[in-house]
């Protein structure tokens, strides 16, 4: 009936979408809010940027406005994102070395302390890996205070909230591919480790197509003991729309760890993909063939 209802269904999985705290006043947009999805990710108010704006300095109201929210519809909140090398506020642009180090480590402790209890899963680190063939980390200010920020950044987390699963999370890692195969290479290495790690998250921003492997590439990881979680869900508006968000959604039910899709948005005018109309529902909120697909797809069709 409807797309959490029936998520929660096959396996008490969860259909999340992305939102903004400057949307909850818009009575169209809450409505399909909290009749549609069981789970949320701030799409912005988490950030590092938004959540200590001055070293040292934390501010949760947009955040809180969020997971209020998500509170009393008795949905699923999904953290987003403790590190990234985007979005960080200038005054950690502007740190290298021990100094970022500790300060990164420090926003995650904070961060992960404040909402202790409330968060289902963590983005603990997002985007750390570079696009193309290398398989190999992104460069940033993060990764340059040593190889080791990303399991540092898991081990702080998960002693400021053990009971929230912890994710990596990136994008372009939609199939078998150099950058995913490092990102599954990291993943093993942790598990062997002891490193914390409970997820990844496939981001899935998706053109007119999606991978032929992309299932597979969601086993393999499960395959090593995490759950998989498809994240930022949008594609491209096209012929193939419908199909491929009903390939996706069919993907996740058929990986036993695939504990759930979040859409990156819930109407094509609430999109970052300006112009692209990439989501369920049409500016006015009307379902689009893309949500009949999907939610065909969740009851087995
Ligand atoms: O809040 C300010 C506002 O005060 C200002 O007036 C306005 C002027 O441009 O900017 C506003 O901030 C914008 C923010 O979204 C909130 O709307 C930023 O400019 C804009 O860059 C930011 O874009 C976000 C983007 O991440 C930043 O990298 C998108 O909303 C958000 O959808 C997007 O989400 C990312 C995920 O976090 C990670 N994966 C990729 C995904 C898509 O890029």
């Amino acid at each position: 009936s409807t797309l959490g209802a029936s998520a929660a269904e096959r396996g008490g999985r969860y259909f999340g979408a992305a939102i903004a705290a400057g949307r909850l006043g818009d009575s169209t947009y809450v409505s399909i809010l909290n009749r549609e999805f069981n789970s949320v990710t701030p799409e912005n108010e988490m950030k590092w940027d938004a959540t200590e704006p001055q070293r040292g300095n934390f501010t949760y109201t947009n955040a809180n406005r969020i997971v209020n929210h998500a509170l009393g519809q008795g949905m699923k909140i999904r953290g987003h994102a403790l590190l990234w090398h985007a979005q960080q506020p200038g005054w950690a642009q502007g740190l290298s070395g021990s100094t970022l180090r500790d300060a990164a480590i420090n926003h995650v402790t904070q961060v992960a302390t404040y909402f202790r209890g409330k968060i289902h899963s963590w983005d603990v680190v997002n985007e750390a890996f570079a696009d193309g063939g290398s398989g190999g980390r992104r460069d940033s200010n993060l990764q340059r205070t040593g190889n080791d920020w990303i399991e540092a950044a898991f081990r702080a987390a998960r002693a400021a909230d053990p009971g929230a699963k912890l994710c990596y999370n990136d994008y372009n890692t939609d199939g078998v591919n150099a950058k995913s195969t490092g990102i599954y290479n990291m993943v093993r290495d942790f598990k062997s480790r002891g490193v914390p790690i409970d997820c990844v998250g496939f981001q899935s921003h998706l053109g007119n197509s999606v991978s032929g492997d992309y299932q597979a590439n969601l086993q393999r990881f499960a395959d090593l003991g995490v759950d998989v979680q498809i994240t930022e869900l949008d594609v491209a508006q096209g012929s193939n729309q419908a199909n491929v968000y009903a390939t996706v959604t069919r993907a996740c039910l058929a990986v036993s760890r695939c504990a759930g899709i979040t859409v990156w948005g819930i109407r094509d005018s609430d999109s970052w993909r300006t112009g692209e109309n990439p989501l369920l529902f049409d500016a006015s909120g009307n379902k689009k063939a893309a949500y009949t697909s999907t939610l065909n797809a969740l009851n087995g069709g």
